[in-house]
C-alpha cells in the first residue's frame, strides 16, 4: 500500500509537479502527531529561512515550530514514511535527494504566512515541499486553508488543513501561503533537501 502511495506522488510530482492526497496515511498516526503537537513543549516563534536563520519575521509569518526527530516512535513512523518516498524518487527520477526536515507547526488563531516559495531557483536545497495537516474537524469557515498557486501566480488549490491530507510540490515552483486561521492549527511542514546534512 506504501508503495502504491509513493507511485501515486511520483507520477504527479512528474505529470503536474504538485498532489493533494486526502487520508494519505494510518489515521491514528494522524492523531497520535496531534496529540504530542497539542502539548506545545519546546515550540518555538519561527524563522523565515533556513533551520540554523534566526531571523524572525512576525509581518509575513505568525506561527511557532518544533523539528521532528527520531527519538519519538510517531514521529519516527511518519520520518520513516518520508525516508520511503524519499528512496523511491531517488530511484526514479534520479533526484539526488540526500535528506528530509520538517517541522510541526502550531499557528494559533488570527496566524498566517504569507505567500511564498520554499526554495529559489538555483539555490538549490529544498527540493521537494511535504506539508501534512493535523486538525480533525475542520471547516471552511474555520480559514487557515493552505492556497498553491503555480509559477505564475494562478490559484491551483485551496486546501483545507484536515487531518490526513497531505500536499507535495515541487518546492522551487508553487508559490503558497496560509490564509489567517480562526481556529488553532496544527500541521507537519517538510522538505526534501539535495545538500549535506550538517
Ligand atoms: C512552510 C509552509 C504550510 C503549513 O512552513 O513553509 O508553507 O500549512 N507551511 O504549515
Ligand atoms: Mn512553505
Amino acid at each position: 500500500m506504501q508503495t502504491n502511495l509513493y507511485t501515486k506522488i511520483t507520477d504527479a510530482l512528474v505529470d503536474d509537479g504538485y498532489i493533494i492526497i486526502q487520508n494519505a496515511l494510518q489515521p491514528s498516526l494522524a492523531s497520535s502527531l496531534k496529540s504530542y503537537a497539542k502539548n506545545e513543549t519546546n515550540f518555538k516563534p519561527a524563522g523565515i529561512s533556513g533551520k540554523s536563520d534566526l531571523h524572525l519575521d512576525a509581518t509575513r509569518r505568525r506561527d511557532k515550530i518544533q523539528w521532528l526527530e527520531h527519538d519519538a516512535k510517531t514521529q519516527s513512523e511518519f520520518l520513516d514514511f518520508a525516508d520511503g518516498l524519499r528512496e523511491h524518487l531517488n530511484r526514479e527520477l534520479y533526484l539526488g535527494l540526500s535528506y528530509y526536515e520538517s517541522h510541526f507547526a502550531i499557528y494559533d488563531e488570527g496566524n498566517f504566512y504569507e505567500k511564498h516559495l520554499d526554495s529559489f531557483k538555483n539555490f538549490k536545497n529544498r527540493v521537494v515541499t511535504t506539508v501534512y495537516f493535523l486538525n480533525e474537524e475542520w471547516t471552511d469557515e474555520d480559514g487557515g486553508a493552505l492556497v498553491v498557486y503555480d509559477a505564475k501566480d494562478n490559484l491551483l488549490a485551496k486546501v483545507e488543513p484536515q487531518a490526513n491530507t497531505l500536499v507535495v510540490f515541487m518546492s522551487e515552483n508553487f508559490p503558497h501561503e496560509v490564509l489567517p486561521t480562526k481556529k488553532k492549527r496544527y500541521s507537519i511542514a517538510g522538505w526534501f533537501r539535495i545538500d549535506k546534512h550538517d
